[in-house]
């Protein structure tokens, strides 16, 4: 690998996944790493093979499907989980070990209660056993930001002696600010032997609003990969955004010493993606994949690109995948074009009988909405992926009744388990009463976190995406629903989260 090649390894499938509710679906994490791979990042993390035998599937069949990118499975350093990452990533053209072990004294005393040289045995053993599945084995040392930087040293020097070929930095906490992160990034490789045989890598999280910078530090100051997600999604505040780590390097090339390989027009499709499947809305400003970062307000901007556009635009929107919606389909596509676009987009249905469903409903959209863009394909083909053994609750028909004076009404007819149920109620607004009325039949008992409506493409005919929030018990789940109609669409969304409570495969989380 040359010098200047800046390796972007994703993580949206595993720390991603660690935000609240973003749980994904096997189908889902397939789709995103297919738009991944698309995108060409380096390495995809498909995720935690030991925390569920539903995580183990994805990111076997992720291996399976990806050939480009470099498949990865996160283990904690114990002989369980080193061998479930390594039975996971099996298929995979590329596969990659990355195991981990906390090294902060917070963490080794009051989280594993081990003694620093256990800590070191362990990393050693797992990083060994690592390397009998693949000879690509990288190494974390979780909240290094907190670690002592002899001890980092030792720990280091004895992974990369038992075979690691990426040592990883995290910044776990997001504790740190760029000037110390980088200066420790800088330190770290002058210091532990035989640095120059290894990749050194940065993962740094936002709780301060500095991943993104931080990681950059960590690359002015030798580091060659990052781990980053789409939209920055991620534990807590998240982790550093994918878009402004590519963007800033390629931005920036003055500074930055480095190239990485990533189809950045591919990014805003990735972007959508990752958001529709999640349900965890990108922000208007946010830099790169934001709805306003290419909007010019005020009339002095809108003149100034209008006659020169780098007067006030340092990147080009086109570049990083906007407008790269095209239109479609239409009304008279037939079927074929319909199965070329799914293909296109990555997707591919299961069955014939469910593509024919599918088609269906685009025949459906179509009436209603004059044109049909990608990320109203990719709604729709969402909800037609829901298997139905995980579709206890299902909408079947529905009425709203609204009118100044009067308490607005919802009249549904719900399947439950198969079983058809008419549920009814009124609440203060339409959607409160649609909430309602699924809440008369389903009982959950469950509490309603975020309720929240977007547009998924312009125009009064678009479809609304809903997403809606639960919680019970501990457990956090998204739903998502999309229709030209929002009620319907808030309704399928608050149904589908019903039905994520109900399947609910219990997981463990890594970090805990
Ligand atoms: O934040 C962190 O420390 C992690 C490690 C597992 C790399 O996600
Ligand atoms: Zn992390």
């Amino acid at each position: 690998m040359s010098k200047n090649q800046l390796l972007i390894f994703d993580t949206t499938l595993r720390d991603g996944e660690q935000s609240p509710g973003a749980a994904m679906t096997r189908e889902e994490k397939l789709r995103i790493a297919r738009q991944l791979e698309k995108m060409r990042v380096d390495i995809i993390e498909a995720g935690f093979a030991a925390a569920s035998p539903g995580d183990f599937a994805a990111i076997h069949s992720i291996a399976e499907a990806i050939k480009d990118s470099a498949v990865c499975s996160l283990a904690r350093a114990n002989e369980n989980d080193v061998r479930r990452a390594g039975e996971a990533i099996k298929p995979a053209a590329r596969g990659r070990i990355h195991t981990f072990i906390a090294t902060s004294p917070i963490h080794m005393e009051k989280k594993l209660r081990m003694h620093p040289d256990d800590v070191v045995a362990a990393a050693v053993k797992a990083v060994k056993l690592a390397r009998e599945y693949t000879d690509d084995v990288e190494f974390s040392a979780e909240d290094a930001v907190r670690s002592n930087f002899d001890f980092l040293c030792r720990i280091f020097d004895a992974v990369i002696q038992a075979g690691a070929t990426t040592i990883n930095v995290p910044d776990t906490v997001g504790y740190s600010i760029p000037v110390q992160w980088g200066e420790r990034m800088r330190a770290l490789i002058e210091h532990v032997p035989n640095s120059d045989r290894v990749i050194w890598s940065t993962h740094c999280h936002n709780d301060l609003g500095l991943a993104v910078a931080n990681s950059l530090a960590a690359v002015l100051n030798g580091a060659r990969q990052v781990e980053c997600t789409i939209n920055g999604l991620g534990e807590r505040a998240g982790n550093a955004a994918v878009e402004e780590i590519v963007m800033a390097v390629r931005t920036r090339k003055d500074l930055f010493p480095v190239e990485t390989r990533i189809d950045a027009t591919q990014i805003v499709p990735a972007s959508r993606l990752v958001s529709q499947i999640t349900g965890y809305v990108v922000q208007p400003n946010k830099a790169i994949v934001g709805a306003n970062a290419f909007a010019h307000e005020s009339g002095i901007h809108q003149d100034g690109v209008l006659k020169h556009r780098e007067t006030y635009e340092i990147m080009r929107a086109e570049d990083v995948g906007w407008h790269a919606n095209k239109l479609s389909l239409g009304k008279l596509s037939g079927r074929n074009a319909f199965r070329t676009k799914l293909a296109e987009l990555g997707i591919e249905l299961a069955s014939e009988e469910i593509l024919n469903t599918a088609f269906a409903r685009f025949k459906e959209l179509a009436d209603k909405k004059r044109e049909i863009f990608d990320e109203d394909l990719q709604a729709l083909v969402s909800e037609e992926m829901v298997t139905p053994e995980v579709e206890h609750y299902k909408l079947v028909a529905s009425k709203f009744h609204s009118e100044t004076g009067e308490l607005p009404r919802a009249e549904l007819t719900l399947s439950l388990g198969g079983a058809e149920q008419r549920a009814e109620s009124t609440g203060s607004g339409p959607v409160d009463a649609t909430f309602k009325a699924i809440e008369s039949v389903a009982g959950s008992g469950s509490d309603l976190l975020l309720f929240s409506v977007n547009a998924i493409t312009t125009g009064t005919d678009a479809q609304g995406e809903v997403t809606v929030r639960l919680a019970k018990a501990g457990r956090i789940v998204n739903g998502q629903g999309a229709d030209t109609d929002i009620i319907v669409a808030s309704a399928k969304a608050y149904l589908n989260a019903l039905n994520k409570l109900h399947a609910g495969p219990e997981r463990v989380n890594p970090q805990l």
